[in-house]
């Protein structure tokens, strides 16, 4: 297993496999997706590449995220690849679901195991104007294939929005009354592009964690490792509720993840200064040895945690590159 300077190891690689996305959630892709190079994203062989030399340095668990992952006509066949890599014992993804209902026994069947949706309101109305989609019927439609197919975990991601989607809790918290998935609130997080939007829609997680506590939800031990949602239950809820606090203090001590953006960076924060090109050493099989070196020692470089709370994101214009 790899350690950093902090001690910290890595268990988890979050792999975008392209930057596009056809969405334009107000937060993130306001104008939508804006092409800014080539759209030369690593192709299957390359990815087989990184993923085993990475599997091998420990990391066991692989999510395909985008953009929107699911926009790659090979995004089933990227799926099967990285699952049959010896060593991954867990292949999970992040979609906005617009496909979801179509495919999701295909993507099942291609061994992905972990599905997390995004879904940002329960209202069409409001969905489109979050989204820039007339989309909620098929993304809920989605969740339903999700659950018929047979997925062993189930999570709705929902950025929360002041002013935009916070008065729409007990519906997101009928949403999970008899479902037994996940609904994780996600604290917005500042980006370089999103400066003037921050500001007037960031909404303070604590402010949920309130709410929740006051309608009976308990927070639930946190297992080791579990990643970074605190998660509440309540005893007439099939689901849970989670929360994800970026700016709670010591939200980077537990970080256990690596990221790799579409064109190869390998990125040590989401809110890091710039990447690391790894896309050279994924041309062969050969090259294995090297590409572990590498990433051993950039990992080095680790920084203890991101600086967001003096509005610094670094290189990072908005999330679309690197799926959160
Ligand atoms: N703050 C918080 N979450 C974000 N996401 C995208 N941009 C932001 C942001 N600025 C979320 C998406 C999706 C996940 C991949 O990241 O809504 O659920
Ligand atoms: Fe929305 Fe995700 Fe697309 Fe950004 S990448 S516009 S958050 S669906």
């Amino acid at each position: 297993m790899i350690l950093d300077a902090n001690g910290r190891s890595f268990q988890y690689l979050r792999l975008s496999i392209t930057d596009v996305c056809n969405y334009r959630c107000s937060y993130c892709l306001p104008n939508g997706y804006v092409e800014e190079a080539p759209r030369r994203f690593l192709d299957i062989d390359e990815i087989r590449h990184l993923v085993t030399g990475f599997a091998e340095l420990g990391l066991w668990k692989v999510r395909l995220t985008g953009g929107e992952p699911t926009v790659r006509k090979d995004f089933a066949q990227i799926a099967a690849t990285v699952s049959a890599i010896p060593g991954i014992g867990k292949v999970a993804t992040t979609t906005n679901g617009y496909q979801l209902a179509k495919h999701a026994q295909l993507w099942r069947d291609a061994g992905i195991s972990a599905i997390n949706i995004s879904i940002d309101s329960l209202d069409p109305v409001n969905f489109q104007r979050i989204t820039g989609m007339d989309h909620l019927p098929r993304v809920l439609k989605g969740v339903d294939a999700a659950e018929a197919a047979g997925f062993d975990d189930i999570k709705i991601n929902t950025v929360l929005l002041k002013d935009l989607n916070h008065h729409e809790l007990d519906r997101f918290l009928d949403f999970v009354k008899d479902r037994q998935i996940s609904l994780r609130f996600i604290e917005l997080m500042e980006t370089g592009d999103n400066a003037a939007y921050f500001e007037k829609h960031h909404l303070c997680a604590s402010t949920i964690i309130k709410a929740l506590v006051a309608r009976g939800w308990q927070p639930v031990a946190r297992m080791i490792a579990a990643g970074p949602a605190q998660e509440f239950s309540h005893p007439a809820y099939a689901g849970k509720i989670g929360i994800i606090a970026p700016y709670a203090k010591d939200f980077c001590q537990t970080c256990n993840r690596l990221r790799v953006t579409a064109r190869g960076d390998l990125r040590l924060c989401l809110f890091g200064d710039g990447g690391h090109n790894l896309r050279h050493l994924l041309q062969s099989a050969d090259q294995k040895n090297e590409l572990q070196r590498t990433v051993t020692s950039l990992l080095q470089q680790k920084a203890s945690t991101h600086l967001l709370h003096f509005h610094q994101s670094g290189a990072t214009k908005n999330l679309s590159a690197l799926g959160g």
